[in-house]
């Protein structure tokens, strides 16, 4: 069974907005899409930009340094010069708790 740990606050994360958090020492980037949150790896797949200081429109996520986009929903590359998906984690949230599963979602 996936375990989860407890990262922010819902209230922390108004819709549209990014926040760089870590789970068991992972930077992780947490999304919220019109309420729903989203958790993908903080470091972008092409050359390692932080992507929780990126921008959020709908589900796609723009990296700061080169611009690579990427779904927040999926972990995969919406837009150049990114060529592989980021890791994509499962969120859970409790009340005002936001809770990210310490594994990646495996993927088909
Ligand atoms: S590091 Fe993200 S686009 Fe280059």
């Amino acid at each position: 069974m996936v375990e989860f740990r407890a990262v922010a606050k819902v209230s922390e994360l108004p819709p549209g907005q990014l926040r760089r958090v870590e789970v068991d020492g992972t930077p992780i980037c947490l999304a919220n899409v019109d309420g729903a949150i989203y958790a993908v790896a903080a470091r972008c797949s092409h050359a390692g930009g932080p992507l929780a200081d990126g921008a959020l429109d709908r589900s796609i996520i723009t990296c700061p340094w080169h611009g690579a986009m990427f779904d927040v929903t999926s972990g995969e590359v919406a837009g150049p010069p990114a060529a592989e998906s980021v890791e994509a984690y499962d969120v859970e949230v409790e009340g005002d708790v936001v809770c990210v599963a310490v594994e990646p979602m495996s993927r088909v």
